[in-house]
Formats: structure tokens, C-alpha cells, sequence
């Protein structure tokens, strides 16, 4: 009997495989299909501190500015507003709701960076009965003058502020846009983070040549996409307190087992789950424990770090040293 079990964020899940955020995890039938097919645990859709703030003006728009007359104040409001507003209520209700209907750790997911008042938020999801939460925190700075320093001093804050806020574990979804990654995740692990996802699939900018316009799209990844956070994963491993999770690209059983070689605890999957369905996870499980019996390892356990790069016969792989020993054995 080949054993799956690992450990993610103070969880015993079954298996290593998470939902990460998506569309899917945006219902709770697809909550309940991904639980059916064997799932380990779900990252809730994100909550975005723009529509959290949003809310806020919206309130305070009708408390403080129009509260003279409560019909008239309605109609200061477009539709989309008021939608928005009901946003954040929904997401507090469709935790409670999910966390009612299913056995699964339930991660909610905050999407935002600056350290302001909508972080607050954080404690409210636990309260609506999130058993974690994930902070994905992303910001493209446009102005020249901002500095690396600056951009990651904003992050540490928030970390520390949410922290602050929560006492379920936090897990931060790291983007690889630092100089340093590994040092960054030092210091989100020192700012109060229990797991770190390795990393977060930047969204794409194209132009549309029809519009022309600049347009922002989400993609779906392919396996190779998934080598920064291997690399990263390799060498974090051990070196920090915190559990790992490789995200980005893990679309078969083998890419799984790639993963917990490189260090992770858990890997959390998206694109494979929106193009083949989520029965399709019962492939990916039964790939991982074929391979696994074929090569003889009774558990997960047992390989978790196995070629980080504290552990492999060849860490030059995961460093400079072999950039010209792949260039020359380059073929087409
Ligand atoms: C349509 C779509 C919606 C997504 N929505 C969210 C979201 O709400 N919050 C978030 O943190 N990531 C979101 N993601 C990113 C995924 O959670 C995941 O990090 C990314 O797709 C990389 O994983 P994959 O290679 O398994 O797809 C979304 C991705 C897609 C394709």
C-alpha cells in the first residue's frame, strides 16, 4: 500500500495535490467535484483588496456624504457598484457555506499588497471558518523611481500586518520577480508566513491589434513552466521553517513527484484541473503511486527533498555552473 500522506500548513492530507485558486474553486460544485476525485484541499477564488476597498468607499460614501436621505443615496450608486458591494459579503458567506459541506481544508485567498486597512478582512475569514489563508501578493510597479527595497519592504509589511490579524496559518504566494526569491522567502517566513507557494503564474500582456489596446489575459501553463519554482523549491529546502508548495505548470503524476524531490510538502494545480476536468486528478494519483511502486518508495515522505539542492549528486543543475555545460550540449 503505497502512502500518499504529507503535511501542508499544519494539514495531514491524503495526497499532495491542492486546488489552487481558479474557477473552479469559485463554486461549490466544484468544490464538491475536486472533493469526489480525490483532492487534498482548496484554495478558495482570491478576494481582491480592490474589492474590498471598494466596499469601504462605497460605505462610506452612503455613512458619511448622503446619509441624509437613504433613497436619494441609492441612487448615487451604479449597478456595478452595488454588486461590488456585495462581493466581500458573498466571499464571507460562500466560506461558511463550503467549510459546512465538506471534510477538506479550506484555504481562503486574499489578493492584494499594500498594508492598509482591507488587510483587517483577514480575520473575518477566519471567523466565517477558513482553516488558512493564502496571501497573493503581486505588484507591478510602474513608476521607475520606486526601488526592489521599497516594492519588498511594502510586501514584508503586509505579511506582518495580516499576520497580525489571523491566528489560523498563512500561507504566502510568492511571484519569482525578486532578485533574491529565497531571500524574500526568508523574510515572509520571518514576517509570520507557515507555507510558501512557489510561485504565482503571472498574467500575460498582449495587444489586441483589432482594439488597439493592451489587454491582460489568464493562461493556462504546460509542464515546463514549472522550472523556476522546482529550481527555487531545491534550494529553500531545509533552509527555512516553513512548508513548501510548487505551483506553476504541474499538469501529470510526474510532475507531482518532481516537485516533492525538489523539497515540497504540496504542489497546487489549476490549468490541468480547467482543461481535462477534475476526474482527471485520479490519473495524476494513479501515475505517481505506478511510478512509485515501479521504483519501489513506499511513501511520499520518503522523497520529499530527495534532489534539493542540499541532496543531489549534481547542485551545479540548480546554479550557474552548468548554464554553459547546457548551452554546449544544446540540441535541436
Ligand atoms: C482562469 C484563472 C483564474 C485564476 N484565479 C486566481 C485567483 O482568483 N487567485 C489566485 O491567487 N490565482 C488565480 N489563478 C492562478 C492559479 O491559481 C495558479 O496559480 C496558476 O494558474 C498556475 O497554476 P497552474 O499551472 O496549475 O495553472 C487563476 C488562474 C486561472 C487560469
Amino acid at each position: 500500500m503505497i502512502d500518499l500522506t504529507t503535511n501542508y500548513l499544519g494539514f495531514k492530507l491524503k495526497n499532495p495535490v491542492i486546488a489552487s485558486a481558479s474557477p473552479i474553486t469559485n463554486s461549490l460544485g466544484g468544490i464538491k467535484r475536486l472533493e469526489d476525485n480525490g483532492i487534498a484541499a482548496v484554495v478558495l477564488h482570491s478576494l481582491f483588496e480592490e474589492q474590498i476597498n471598494h466596499e469601504q468607499k462605497v460605505l462610506d460614501h452612503f455613512l458619511y456624504k448622503e446619509n441624509d436621505s437613504y433613497a436619494e443615496a441609492l441612487e448615487y450608486f451604479p449597478t456595478d457598484m452595488q454588486f461590488d458591494n456585495l462581493d466581500s459579503e458573498h466571499y464571507l458567506e460562500f466560506v461558511s457555506e463550503v467549510k459546512k459541506s465538506t471534510d477538506l481544508p479550506i484555504i481562503a485567498s486574499l489578493n492584494g499588497v499594500s498594508d492598509a486597512g482591507w488587510i483587517k478582512y483577514g480575520s473575518k475569514l477566519q471567523e466565517a471558518g477558513a482553516d488558512a489563508l493564502e496571501l497573493n501578493i503581486t505588484y507591478i510597479p510602474t513608476s521607475i523611481d520606486m526601488s526592489g527595497a521599497e516594492i519588498e519592504d511594502m510586501y514584508i509589511k503586509t505579511v506582518k500586518n495580516l499576520r497580525q490579524h489571523i491566528s489560523i496559518p498563512l500561507n504566502v504566494k510568492m511571484n519569482s520577480y525578486f532578485t533574491n526569491p529565497a531571500s524574500m522567502a526568508k523574510r515572509f517566513v520571518e514576517a509570520g508566513a507557515n507555507g510558501l507557494t512557489l510561485f504565482d503564474n503571472p498574467i500575460n500582456v498582449d495587444i489586441d491589434l483589432e482594439e488597439l489596446s493592451a489587454i491582460q489575459n489568464a493562461h493556462l501553463t504546460n509542464s515546463k513552466d514549472k522550472s523556476e519554482s522546482l529550481r527555487w523549491c531545491a534550494i529553500l529546502y531545509k533552509k527555512i521553517h516553513a512548508d513548501l508548495c510548487i505551483n506553476t505548470g504541474i499538469k501529470t503524476g510526474q510532475d507531482v513527484l518532481k516537485a516533492m524531490m525538489s523539497g515540497a510538502n504540496s504542489v497546487a494545480v489549476a490549468s490541468i484541473l480547467l482543461e481535462k476536468g477534475e476526474k482527471y486528478l485520479y490519473n495524476m494519483l494513479l501515475e505517481m503511486e505506478q511510478w512509485m511502486v515501479e521504483k519501489e518508495y513506499e511513501s511520499i515522505n520518503q522523497m520529499i527533498g530527495s534532489i534539493s539542492l542540499n541532496h543531489t549528486d549534481n547542485p551545479s543543475a540548480y546554479e550557474r555552473n552548468s548554464y554553459m555545460y547546457a548551452l554546449k550540449h544544446f540540441k535541436i
